[in-house]
């Protein structure tokens, strides 16, 4: 059977090298050690996730306040891409699978998702050109993984997973 990381893998045509790839430097003091170019590109995609045309997906965040949503991302971002364990100590384990089972997380939805943070980080200046690759590389790797565990735990099987999605030093 594929491992979620192979399927998130095939699906987004990034290798888990590639995907990885935020964790050669310290993404976080290489954007200048603020939290400022995380909330630039947090509140960038989630505009535009807020103000979508198409509705379905809209309708996916319905149930957080766009602020809310902006800092959990950012929070995330700026811990995973080697900042301050923000996200952890407001809200925990990053749990990305379980915290993502009240969602849709479809081949379709990681689509636009990922059509969405694309926009948000072509337009964000904050973040240099080699950054926004490894970044976008990080997205894509990880929305497919969340679409491989998603399918996973709607068959019934558990959420749990050694890989770098969440952290970059996952429990055993
Ligand atoms: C939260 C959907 C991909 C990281 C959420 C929320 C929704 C959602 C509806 C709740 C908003 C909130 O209250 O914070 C989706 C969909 C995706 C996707 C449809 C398509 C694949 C991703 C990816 C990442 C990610 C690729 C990481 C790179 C997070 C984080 C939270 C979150 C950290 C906050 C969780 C919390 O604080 O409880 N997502 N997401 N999501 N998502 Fe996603």
């Amino acid at each position: 059977m594929q491992s979620l990381q192979e399927k998130a893998s095939e699906w987004s045509g990034v290798a888990a090298g590639d995907a990885f790839a935020i964790d050669d430097g310290n993404v976080f003091q290489v954007l200048g050690g603020t939290t400022q170019p995380f909330v630039d590109l947090s509140t960038n995609f989630y505009t535009r996730v807020y103000e979508d045309e198409e509705e379905w997906f809209r309708q996916i965040f319905a149930g957080s306040k766009k602020e809310d949503a902006i800092r959990n991302q950012y929070e995330f971002l700026v811990q995973r891409m080697g900042g301050p364990q923000l996200f952890s100590q407001r809200r925990g384990h990053p749990a990305l699978i379980a915290r993502h089972r009240p969602f849709p997380v479809t081949h379709q939805a990681a689509e636009r998702w990922l059509h969405h943070m694309q926009q948000a980080v072509d337009t964000t200046e904050s973040i240099d050109a080699d950054t926004k690759i490894k970044m976008m590389n990080f997205f894509k790797h990880t929305a497919y993984f969340l679409v491989a565990g998603n399918e996973m735990t709607r068959q019934g099987h558990g959420t749990s997973c050694k890989c770098k999605h969440g952290t970059s030093k996952p429990a055993e």
